[in-house]
C-alpha cells in the first residue's frame, strides 16, 4: 500500500470544543482541564482517553463538508437514495453483508440508539445483560432507564478474553431477561468474536427470547490476520432477533457529526424501534453527518486501510516499548478497534492510587479500567489513534513513574 497521509502530523485541537483535548470527565460531568499543547515535551495532561482520532478525516470528506457548507442553507434533512446506496455499498464491500435499505434507521449516535432499543423492547425492572468489562454507557444506559443490569462477565484466561456461555445461558433463561447488549469488536478488550462464538451466543438468545443489540461500531477497525463477521450474517434466525448499531464515526473520525445507522432486519422489531424513536423525539438528521457518511463510505477505503496500518504499527511500538522498559505491564493482544487494554495487576497497586499516578504524576489521561466495571480494576485503556510521537511521550512518562514504583515494591 502506498502512503499518502501524514499521520505523524500533530494537529492542535485546542479551541475546537474538543472533548479529548480540552475536558476532563468525572462523576459531575465535563470540566475544562489543563491539557498539554499537543507538541512533544509539554508536561501538562496528555489525553489518550475518549475514543476519537487525532487524525484528519479523508480529504474527500473534508471537501464535501466545505462544499455543502458553502450552499449556505442548513434546513431539515432526510437522506436520499444516494445515502442508502453508500451505506449498503460499504457493508457489502467491506463485510459481505447484504443490508436491505428498509432495515436502516438513523439515530444521532449508537448510544442514543441503545437507549431507544431499551425503550422499545424493555420496561422498567426488566433484566438486560452486558458482558463486562465493557464500554461503560451500556451499564449506565440500563441503570438510568431503571432496567436491571445483569452482568455476564467475560472470562480472562492467559491474557485472552472469552465469553462465558454457561453463565450467559443461566442469565438469559430468567423470564425477566429481555435484551443483551453485545459488543463486537469488543471495547475495551479488543476481541473480535468468531463465527462459532457468535452462533453459540445467538442460539442461546433465540432459545430464551432475548433480543440482541449488537454494537458493531468498531467493525471496520480490524487488525491484520483477523476477520469481522456481522452478527446478523450468522444465520437468518439470528438476524431476526438482532438490532445492529453501526456508524461511520469511529471508522472515519466523524463522532462530532452525530450520525449512525441502526440496522434491523426483522419487520416487527423495526416497527417497534421506530415508534420508540419517534416517541423519544428523534426525527430528521444532521445534514453534515449525512454528507460525510456518503462520501466516507463511497470513497474512504484507502484512507481507512492506511490509518489502520498506522494504528497497528503504534501497537507494535507500544508493545516493544513496554517489553523493554516496563515488562510488568501485560498488553492484551488486540484484534480490532484502536483501543488497547493493558493489564497493570503485577504492580498490585490500588486502582485509585494508580489512576492518580497516571493523571497527576505521569500526566497521561487514560480511561482507567474500573470505568468498564470492577472486572477492569487492574487495567488501563489506551487510545492509539494518535501520532506516534504523542504515544511515545505518554509511554515515556508512564514508564518513569512506574519504574520508581517497581523499585519500591
Ligand atoms: C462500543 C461503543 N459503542 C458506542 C460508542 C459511542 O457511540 P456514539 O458516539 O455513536 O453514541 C462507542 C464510543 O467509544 C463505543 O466504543
Amino acid at each position: 500500500m502506498s502512503k499518502s497521509l501524514n499521520l505523524d502530523e500533530i494537529i492542535d485541537r485546542h479551541g475546537t470544543d474538543c472533548v479529548k483535548w480540552e475536558y476532563i470527565s468525572n462523576a459531575e460531568g465535563f470540566h475544562h482541564g489543563d491539557h498539554a499543547h499537543p507538541k512533544h515535551g509539554d508536561d501538562r495532561l496528555l489525553p489518550m482517553w475518549v475514543a476519537d482520532m487525532d487524525f484528519r478525516v479523508p480529504k474527500v470528506v473534508e471537501d464535501a463538508i466545505v462544499a455543502r457548507a458553502r450552499h449556505g442553507i442548513y434546513g431539515y434533512t432526510v437522506p436520499a437514495q444516494s445515502y442508502y446506496d453508500a451505506v449498503r455499498g460499504w457493508f457489502k464491500r467491506r463485510h459481505q453483508w447484504d443490508v436491505e435499505q428498509e432495515w436502516i434507521t438513523l439515530t444521532p449516535g449508537v448510544v442514543p440508539g441503545i437507549k431507544i432499543a431499551l425503550h422499545a423492547y424493555t420496561k422498567p425492572g426488566d433484566k438486560v445483560i452486558v458482558q463486562r468489562p465493557v464500554y461503560y454507557p451500556f451499564s449506565s444506559s440500563i441503570e438510568e432507564l431503571d432496567r436491571e443490569l445483569v452482568v455476564n462477565a467475560l472470562l480472562y484466561k492467559n491474557g485472552r478474553y472469552y465469553l462465558d456461555f454457561d453463565d450467559l445461558e443461566e442469565k438469559a433463561s430468567h423470564p425477566d431477561t429481555k435484551m443483551l447488549i453485545f459488543c463486537n469488536p469488543h471495547n475495551p478488550v479488543s476481541r473480535i468474536w468468531d463465527e462459532a462464538e457468535l452462533k453459540r451466543l445467538g442460539d442461546i438468545c433465540i432459545k430464551h427470547n432475548v433480543i440482541i443489540f449488537s454494537d458493531e461500531i468498531h467493525c471496520d477497525l480490524i487488525f491484520t490476520g483477523h476477520h469481522f463477521r456481522p452478527m446478523a450474517t450468522i444465520s437468518e434466525e439470528i438476524a431476526q432477533i438482532c438490532v445492529v448499531g453501526t456508524a461511520p464515526s469511529k471508522t472515519f473520525n466523524l463522532a462530532g457529526l452525530s450520525n449512525s445507522n441502526i440496522i434491523i432486519p426483522n419487520d416487527d422489531l423495526r416497527e417497534t424501534y421506530n415508534m420508540a424513536k419517534s416517541r423519544n423525539g428523534f426525527w430528521g438528521t444532521n445534514l453534515f453527518g449525512v454528507e460525510a457518511t456518503k462520501v466516507a463510505y463511497n470513497e474512504g477505503d484507502e484512507w481507512l486501510d492506511e490509518v489502520m496500518a498506522y494504528v497497528e504499527a503504534n501497537y507494535h511500538f507500544m508493545k516493544a516499548y513496554l517489553a523493554e522498559h516496563l515488562p510488568q505491564v501485560r498488553v492484551v493482544e488486540p484484534e480490532g478497534t484502536y483501543l488497547i487494554w493493558a493489564d497493570f495487576s503485577a504492580f498490585e497497586i490500588d486502582p485509585d492510587v494508580r489512576k492518580k499516578m497516571m493523571m497527576e504524576d505521569a500526566k497521561v489521561y487514560l480511561d482507567d479500567g474500573a470505568m468498564f466495571g470492577p472486572e477492569g480494576d487492574h487495567f488501563e485503556r489506551f487510545n492509539l489513534a494518535c501520532p506516534r510521537s504523542i504515544l511515545e511521550e505518554a509511554l515515556g512518562r508512564i514508564v518513569r513513574v512506574f519504574q520508581k514504583e517497581a523499585v519500591t515494591v
